[in-house]
C-alpha cells in the first residue's frame, strides 16, 4: 500500500447502497467533519471551454440545494467563462486522512441572485471587499492597489453589496461516484447513475 491513511474505516454503505446519493454525500461530509478530516469542503473543479480544453481549480462546496452542490465565484473568471460556454463540470473531493474519495459529475447552473445575495452576505466582511476589490482570474497589474482598494472597502462603513459577476452555481449530479481506498490495491467503488427511473447504484472494479 503506497496511500497514507487510515484504510480500517468501515463504510456499509457498499454493501448495501442507500437509493440516493445525495443522502450518502451528507453523510459522508458529515463523517468528515467528525473524523476532522482537513479541509472536507475543498473539491477539484474541472470546467472545460468551448473547444473542449480542460482546466481545473479547487473551490468550495458551500451547501447542498435542489438536489445538487453549490460553490461559488466569479462568472467572468476563467471557470464562469468556462461555464457560460459549457455548462458542464466534475467535481472531485479527496480526503487523505481517511482514504476516501467522492467524484461529481454533472451540469452547472448559476442559483438565483437572492440565493447569490444570500451566499456574499455570509463571507465575513474581508471577504466580501476581496470579491468586489478583484476582478477573478484577469491580469494584475499593481498588488498593492489591489490590497488598498480591499482594505478601504472593509473598513468603510457603507454596506457592501454583491458584485453581479459573483454568484453561487449549482452542480446537478448526473454521476456520483463513492470510493474508498484498501490495501493491495482492492479499493472499494460506487457509483451512482441518474437515468429516467432514478439512480442506478453499482459496483466497479479498482
Ligand atoms: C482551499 C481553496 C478554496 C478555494 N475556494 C474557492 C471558492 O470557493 N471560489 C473561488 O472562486 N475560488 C476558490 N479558490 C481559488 C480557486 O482555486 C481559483 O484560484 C480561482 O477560483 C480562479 O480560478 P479560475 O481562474 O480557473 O476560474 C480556492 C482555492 C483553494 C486552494
Amino acid at each position: 500500500m503506497t496511500l497514507s491513511g487510515d484504510a480500517t474505516l468501515v463504510l456499509p454503505e457498499f454493501d448495501a447502497p442507500p437509493a440516493d446519493p445525495v443522502v450518502l454525500l451528507a453523510e459522508w461530509f458529515a463523517g468528515a467533519v467528525s473524523r476532522e478530516v482537513s479541509e472536507p469542503f475543498a473539491m477539484v473543479l474541472a470546467t472545460a471551454d468551448d473547444r473542449g480544453r480542460p482546466s481545473s481549480r479547487v473551490v468550495l462546496f458551500k451547501e447542498f440545494a435542489d438536489g445538487g452542490l453549490v460553490f461559488a465565484g466569479s462568472s467572468t473568471s476563467r471557470k464562469g467563462r468556462d461555464l457560460a460556454a459549457n455548462p458542464q463540470a466534475a467535481a472531485n473531493f479527496h480526503w487523505r486522512e481517511t482514504l476516501q474519495q467522492i467524484t461529481v459529475v454533472g451540469t452547472v447552473q448559476k442559483v438565483a441572485p437572492e440565493a447569490s445575495d444570500a451566499l456574499f452576505a455570509d463571507r465575513p466582511r474581508a471577504a466580501q471587499a476581496a470579491v468586489i476589490a478583484s476582478e477573478q482570474s484577469t491580469p494584475l497589474d499593481d498588488e498593492s492597489a489591489l490590497h488598498g482598494r480591499a482594505a478601504a472597502l472593509a473598513d468603510s462603513d457603507e454596506p457592501l453589496s454583491r458584485p453581479e459577476a459573483w454568484t453561487g452555481y449549482l452542480l446537478v449530479p448526473e454521476e456520483v461516484e463513492f470510493w474508498q481506498g484498501k490495501p493491495n490495491r482492492l479499493h472499494r467503488r460506487l457509483r451512482y447513475v441518474r437515468t429516467g427511473e432514478g439512480w442506478l447504484a453499482e459496483r466497479l472494479q479498482p
